[in-house]
């Protein structure tokens, strides 16, 4: 059986990113695997979040996946604390992965800067809460963004040793599925920084809530080289804004790169960017209407998520039943 598990941070700037790494691709796979989509929220409290900001944001993020058309009767969908077998999960995993393996974690060293006394343990053990996620389904395949890899690379392991070590054959080996060709979208204001619901200058990124002017104004200053566009892929080598405007434009026109530059190649970026940003307006001014709509109407997307948390619980909970019998605790 396939099984798509993923989750997103209910945090707050939803980017062009989110979207084209993940939410879009969630979309076309949802009429192939059972799927089951996870606003994040004991992730996102790794780093400070605001109470009422974070309530905000869980239904925010989820108003954009059902605004991107995640089908919430075919799809379960809903916010992870609402379902313990997370948490318990993964304190079982916090005893199966070893200190070196999360040491080697990128993520935690960008999200930790300088000062990584300070981080919270959280952020330490975010890898092993991630794999409690997608392993409390026993998820085969889980479709993200580039990177969340070195993560993915890690729910293997743990598996994998949690196998060995209790010799069963309990937990699958987890597929990524990193799709499309915007696995890692970049900032529009530097070629080498990834887009990010972080980045501290609005006009990094594109946000799924901005209008036809925001998204219009961002591309028009989005930064640039100035060569015209190539007439091959060869020729985005070492022009990463240029790589990335392409990638951009490709999917979301479902084109790959080569025949994007089949059209536009030789093009100036000025008139390039007039092409990008009526196509960036045409897929996410819809998107974003929708999404404005279902804020109007909190208690829809609060529904949606109940259901799913009693449709998530249902699959994970036998599942931590059977790991906790493995494991050797004492049955109440
Ligand atoms: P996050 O917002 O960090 O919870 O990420 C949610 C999903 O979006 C994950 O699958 C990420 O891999 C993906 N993602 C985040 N940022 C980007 C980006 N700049 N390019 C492509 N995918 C991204
Ligand atoms: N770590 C992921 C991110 O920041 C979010 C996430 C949490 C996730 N749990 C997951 C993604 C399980 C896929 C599967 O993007």
């Amino acid at each position: 059986m396939n099984r798509i598990f993923s989750g997103i941070q209910p945090t707050g700037n939803l980017h062009l990113g989110n979207y084209l790494g993940a939410i879009r691709n969630w979309v076309s796979l949802q009429g192939d695997y059972e799927c089951i989509f996870c606003m994040v929220d004991l992730h996102a409290i790794t780093v400070w979040q605001d109470p009422a900001e974070l309530r905000r944001c869980t239904r925010e993020v989820t108003a954009g996946l059902l605004a991107a058309g995640i089908d919430p009767k075919k799809n379960v969908v809903f916010n992870q604390s609402t379902v313990p077998a997370h948490a318990q999960l993964a304190w079982v995993f916090n005893c199966v992965a070893r200190m070196g393996w999360l040491n080697r974690m990128t993520q935690f060293k960008e999200k930790a800067g300088k000062n990584k006394e300070n981080a919270s343990v959280g952020l330490f053990a975010y890898p092993d809460l991630m794999a409690a996620d997608i392993l409390a389904y026993k998820a085969t395949h889980v479709p993200v963004g580039e990177d969340q890899k070195q993560h993915l690379e890690l729910t293997r392991d743990i598996a994998q040793k949690f196998n060995n070590d209790y010799g069963v054959e309990f937990f699958p080996i987890t597929e990524p599925l990193i799709l499309g060709e915007a696995t890692r979208v970049m900032s529009l204001r530097d070629g080498a920084k990834k887009m990010s619901k972080s980045d501290a200058s609005d006009y990094a990124r594109i946000n799924m809530t901005d209008d036809a002017d925001a998204i219009a104004q961002k591309l028009r200053k989005a930064k640039t080289d100035p060569e015209p566009l190539p007439e091959t892929v060869d020729g985005l080598e070492g022009r990463p804004e240029a790589a990335n405007l392409i990638g951009i434009y490709a999917a979301l026109s479902d084109k790959t790169k080569a025949q994007v530059l089949a059209e536009v190649g030789g093009k100036p970026f000025s008139d390039f960017k007039k092409d990008l940003t009526e196509l960036a307006v045409s897929v996410l001014t819809p998107i974003n209407g929708e999404m404005a709509r279902l804020m109007a109407d909190p208690g829809s997307v609060d529904a949606v998520l109940r259901e799913g948390a009693e449709r998530a619980a249902a699959i994970a909970e036998p599942i931590l039943k059977d790991v906790y019998e493995i494991v050797g605790f004492l049955k109440p």
